[in-house]
């Protein structure tokens, strides 16, 4: 498998943010942790990590424009790239000691998502997807699952936390995709969760109330993987509705269908 220049610089930034993550992980009773609000952690590893990745993808194009999850974002100068990073997604996991977390890093070209690279250090599985170049973990080519019927499929989601006013329209979500799902999986971090679709370990994923760094590297990943990505409502503008559905070509419409069947009369 032959890596552009520009996937190689992401996959180093992404290694060299996976180590500091690890180290972090091994010591995460020592870390200084906070709150953006209510159920939301941040903590030095995030910090650490996003500063590992900006200085490593600023260094290698200067010109790009930088979205990270902990910093201002840099508008580039080149008025086409846009790096989108998650430096730890997963951070609940992480802090409890739940090695389901990753570093994400997904690049923009005008708008469309062009590259992506998802690394969990903590297993070492390294996710990569070029335009046009198909999806890999580590050095094996990545296809979506190939199963047609809800019933068979395995579906990921996500469950909004405290302090997200969302937790009335999941659970009714929920209710409708678990009678007609042969299980449900929730990981707590969404970049894997799209990588694991990507692998055809989950036939499908859904969530609301995502940011463009959770997804970004995902996307790209789905796609090159054979498969199918768009928000809740089946349209393209996932960074604008913060939600999202993925699986092959008949889980996704299925999942969209019944994710959004109306709340069941009492
Ligand atoms: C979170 C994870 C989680 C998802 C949340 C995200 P963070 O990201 O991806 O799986 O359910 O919506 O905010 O804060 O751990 O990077
Ligand atoms: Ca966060
Ligand atoms: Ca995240
Ligand atoms: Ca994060």
């Amino acid at each position: 498998m032959a890596r552009s220049a520009l996937l190689n610089v992401m996959v180093q930034s992404a290694l060299k943010a996976g180590k500091s993550l690890s180290r972090d992980f091994g010591e995460v009773q020592n870390l200084q942790v906070s709150l953006k609000g209510p159920g939301d952690y941040v903590t030095q590893a995030d910090r650490r990590s996003e500063k590992i990745v900006k200085e490593e993808l600023l260094r290698a194009r200067p010109t790009y424009g930088f979205l990270g999850e902990e910093s201002e974002e840099i508008k580039g100068t080149d008025g086409a790239h846009r790096w989108i990073v998650d430096p730890l997604d997963g951070t609940t996991n992480f802090l409890h000691g739940i090695p389901m977390f990753a570093v994400s890093i997904g690049l923009e070209r005008n708008g469309e998502m062009v590259a992506g690279v998802i690394y969990n250090p903590a297993t070492d599985d390294l996710f990569t997807a070029e335009k046009g170049g198909g999806a890999f973990v580590n050095d094996r080519r990545l296809r979506v699952s190939a199963r047609k019927k809800l019933s068979d499929s395995v579906i990921g989601c996500g469950v909004p936390h405290l302090g997200r006013g969302m937790h009335g329209r999941f659970l009714v979500q929920l209710r409708h995709v678990m009678g007609e799902v042969a299980g449900i999986r929730r990981f707590g971090a969404a970049s894997l969760d799209l990588a694991y679709v990507a692998a055809g370990r989950l036939d499908g994923f859904w969530e609301e109330g995502l940011s463009a760094w959770d997804v970004a590297a995902g996307l790209i990943l789905i796609r090159e993987a054979g498969g199918f990505v768009s928000d809740l409502s089946g349209s393209a503008d996932i960074f604008g509705s913060g939600t999202v559905a993925a699986g092959n070509e008949h889980i996704h419409k299925a999942l969209i269908d019944v994710a959004n069947r109306p709340v069941p009369k009492a």
